[in-house]
Order: C-alpha cells, then structure tokens, then sequence
C-alpha cells in the first residue's frame, strides 16, 4: 500500500496549522499564488540567488518596472550586471496571450514577458507572491513556467466612504493591496444620505455641509479635486481604474441638506442625517429644470477627474413614478459626456442603451430581462459578496440582513458565474454603516478580497477551495509586512474557531425588502457603536 499521498494530505494539514511553518514544502505543493494562475507547470529543480541580481528591464513598461524596483528593494536584492542570475521584463507580441495575460518562467534566470505593461506588471505580482516578504540572505525559487491570464475583465472592490469616510491614505494602501491580487476597479460610492465625500466646485456646500456629517460613529470628511486626481495617477500606476458612483436620484440626503431647492417643496427634513435609513431621500423628480442642470454639471466635475470609461449613477433603493424617467434621462447624460453608466440592479427597468451595465446586488433579482437585452454584468450577490457582513455568523458591528450566517471566505469562494452569461467581473462591495475606521475595513476586507480576487481571475474548472486555503494561508506574511489588520481566519490556519464571538445578532430574515431589513436591523441590532464605548 502506498501511504505517500496520505502522508502528503497530514503534512498539508500540519501545514495549516503552523501557518507560513512550511512555506517551502507548500510552494512544492503549488506555487503560493493568489489568483491561481491559469497555467502552471513545474519542473524539476530550483533557482537559489543571494541579495543580488542582472536587470534588464523594458523601460516601454513603466508601471511594470517600477514594482519590479520597489519589490527588489524591499527585499534589498541589488541590480548588477555581473550577477549570474538575471532577471529579464520584456513587452514582447505574443498572439496567445489577452491583453493582461503575462508569462513568468522561473529556470537559470527569471523572465517575465506580455504584450502590456499591465501584463507584466501581473507578472511582477505573481513573483512578488512567490518571494518572501522581508529581505532574506538567499532566495529560493522552484523552477516553473506559468502561463496566465484573467477570466474576467472587471475584478472590483468597492468602498463606501459616504457613511464614513476613508481617509486618502487607506485608499492608497488598499489599492496597493488590491493590486497584489490583481485586483483592478476601485469603485468609490462618494455620496450618500449620510455624506458627500467629493468637492464639487460649482456646488461647494456640498462638500461644507455634506462632508461634515457621517453615520453616527462614523468618519465625516471629502477629497479635494487634486486629491484624488493623485489617486487616479496612483491607482494607474497599480493597474487599478478607479470607478466613482454619484448615487441617484435616492440616497441623496447629503445633497438635499446642501442645497435645499434639489428637494421638492413640501419635503420638510433637510437636515444632515446620520442614521441607517435607507429609501427616504430623493431629488425632485418634479422639478426637471432644477435637478437635471445639477446631475449635468456635477457629473461634469467628476468626469473631468475620473478617466474611468464606466462612471457609475447609482439608482438603487427609491421607488417613485418618474423613477425610470430618471435613470434613462441621468444615463443619457452620461453617455453624452463620452462614457458608459453604470446603475445598481433596479435600473434595468429604466429604458437606456444596452451597453448600460448593471450591477446585481440581490441574490434573487430578476435580471433575466436585461441579461436579455444584453446589458452586460457586474456581480455582486450579497450573500457573497457584501463584505459588510460578518466574517463569521454573529460578527459584532456586522449587517446580516442579506444573509444570517454571515458570508464567510468560504462562501465568497464559492460563488458560480454560470448563470450570467453577460457578467463582465465581479466586485465585492464594503458598506460603512458599521465600519467606521481603517482597521475594521482591513477585518472586513482582509482575506476574503483574496477569494474574491480567485473568483474573478482563475478558470472556474481550477477552483478548489483546499488549494485556496493552502496558498491564501501561506501569504499571510504578505499581509502582515503591509500592514493589513486583517480577520485572523481560522480557514487559513491564522487563528482557532473558539477566536470566533459565539453571540448572535439579531436577524430581520422575515423582512419583506432588503429596505425592510435593514430598517429593521436599524432597531433591533445590537451591533456596539464603537465610538460610543
Ligand atoms: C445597495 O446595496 N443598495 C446597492
């Protein structure tokens, strides 16, 4: 009887357990990749260097280079032409490989190739991935040639920083953690009932009224124009488009606290909020002379800031006659200005073009009818991907109106994009109504955004979630030289169940709308303020 591939699997097991204890047993298992490339085959043998190797580096790639640089000098491995092993980045044409496919060959030298500097900047990650996290005297590398290419073009995560603010440097350090996992939309939902997070120079009382007000607990705050102008340039230097969302023509009591005329006449509360309300404010739909030259001259600012062909308008959660009216009217403006809307679910009963994409975020919506029409997909079922909800059933300061149990690594790993044939990506979303600083968004977002990432990227046939844990667990050290305060998963061997709160929250599962469910959470949850303990 053979005992080798029993012998292997208690091994593997002893692995989790000591996470990062047998990182180099594990890359022989498979490469410490998170997204599972497409291709990877091993061959016999290893590349050992000291701190020290030959660049040649294709300056036609400059992103590329540039973390090529930044991660040898993290790991104070210097350039000499003298060094016997050589490193090689080459933009070279390669009929096989999609525009952000790369090849990475690990023999005698190291050679990453694409057609894109996008592409090799994937390349770098995948080696960055690979290599330790802090400086070593000696590298080893096992010898292997991976061939890869994402699945999906568009692998999101977005942020809510209307409910509390995220201040410019955690987007910073979060698109740099993005880019990793080869990560590259950054959707920033920048208005809200609670806050308006971006200056509008036309309309400054946006920002004096609206970015001083937050969700209770919360952070208030906005990004000046050239604030986040260095964002964009920063972001394009990591691969990572950033997406804005102006929501509308509901979540819009920030706006309406701003500027009162935006509202119709009899509504009488137009002070700042900060509850959980959803569904109560919207822009006069009666009122097309006032609204319209707003949403016109708003979304001109932001455009002029934002290069991102999809500019998303919002759309969800308001019911109103003129509603529709509104979401076609608010799209056309969009694509007159030369872009492509993007709206939440709800919007596809609006009358725009089919190019119009749509973002699902209710597991059940029906969206048969614009999958139909042809409106491409961004999928973001909640009850996988609401990253608001709790790591583990019962997380305090977590929603679970979308699903009780929380939504654990293991379901976001789980999600299947058969169903959609007109899905574009998928995009895990952050909602900040109890998120209200930098190391409660790293708990929330910190694994799972690496299951999301493998969702999004690797072939659905390679997905296994044993393999995942394996290669997620071991980069924890990744994480942790970034600075990310992550959720200690007991999955990933990072902690033990008993780690886990055993209380539950209170659900609101009977609840009749998403709405519904979340103004009932509003007062039946038990989830602790933070800042108020
Ligand atoms: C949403 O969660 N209202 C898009």
């Amino acid at each position: 009887m053979n005992h080798a591939p029993r012998f292997r699997i208690l091994l593997a097991a002893l692995c989790m357990l000591v996470a990062g204890g047998c990182a180099h047993h594990a890359q022989r298992e498979a490469p410490r990749i998170v997204p599972l490339p497409q291709s990877v085959q091993r061959q016999a043998g290893e590349l050992k260097f000291a701190q020290v190797v030959a660049l040649r580096a294709d300056a036609a790639a400059p992103h590329a280079g540039r973390a090529l640089s930044t991660l040898l000098a993290q790991l104070e491995i210097r350039a000499d032409d003298a060094a016997p092993t050589r490193v090689h980045l080459q933009l070279k044409p390669d009929e096989a490989l999609p525009a952000e496919g790369y090849r990475l060959t690990i023999a005698d030298d190291i050679t990453l190739s694409a057609t894109s500097d996008t592409g090799l900047f994937y390349a770098v990650q995948s080696l960055r991935q690979m290599l330790p996290p802090r400086a070593q005297a000696q590298y080893r590398l096992p010898h292997v040639t991976i061939s890869d290419a994402p699945r999906h073009a568009w692998r999101g995560s977005s942020l809510d920083v209307a409910r509390s603010f995220l201040p410019i440097e955690y987007l910073q350090k979060h698109i740099e953690r993005m880019a990793l996992f080869k990560l590259n939309r950054l959707h920033l939902h920048l208005s809200d009932d609670q806050g308006w997070r971006i200056q509008i120079k036309r309309y400054p009382r946006l920002t004096e009224i609206g970015g001083a007000s937050a969700v209770k607990g919360g952070r208030a705050g906005y990004y000046t124009q050239d604030e986040l102008r260095q964002l964009v340039a920063y972001a394009q230097a990591r691969g990572v488009t950033l997406v804005p969302e102006i929501d509308m023509p509901g979540h819009v009591q920030a706006a309406l606290a701003s500027y009162h005329e935006l509202a119709c006449d009899e509504v009488s509360n137009l002070a700042p909020y900060d509850g959980l309300e959803v569904g109560f404010s919207v822009l006069c739909l009666d009122k097309p002379e006032v609204i319209y030259p707003f949403v016109e001259n708003v979304l001109r600012e932001v455009l002029a800031i934002f290069p991102s062909r999809e500019i998303h308008i919002g759309g969800d959660e308001i019911k109103h006659p003129r509603y529709a009216e509104f979401v076609a009217r608010a799209a056309a403006i969009v694509e007159s200005m030369g872009r492509t809307p993007i709206l939440w679910e709800e919007g596809s009963v609006a009358d725009t073009q089919p190019q119009v994409l749509l973002q699902l975020w209710n597991d059940g919506y029906d969206i048969a009818p614009a999958v139909a029409k042809g409106h491409p997909l961004i999928l973001s079922p909640c009850s996988y991907f609401y990253l608001d909800h709790g790591n583990f059933a019962g997380q305090p300061e977590t929603y679970d109106w979308c699903r009780k149990q929380g939504v654990p690594l293991a379901r976001s790993y789980a999600f299947d994009d058969s169903a959609y044939p007109t899905a574009v990506g998928v995009e895990a979303a952050l909602w900040s109504e109890w998120v209200h600083n930098d190391a409660a968004a790293d708990n929330r977002l910190w694994p799972r955004l690496g299951a999301v990432a493998e969702v999004a990227w690797s072939p659905a046939a390679s997905r296994d979630y044993a393999s995942f844990r394996q290669r997620m667990g071991a980069l924890r050290a990744h994480l942790d030289q970034l600075g990310v305060a992550y959720y200690a998963e007991p999955d990933l061997g990072w902690a033990t169940t008993s780690a886990r709160s055993t209380t539950l929250s209170p659900t609101c599962a009977t609840a009749s709308s998403p709405a519904a469910r979340r103004a009932c959470i509003s007062t039946h949850s038990t989830a602790p303020n933070p800042r108020s303990q």
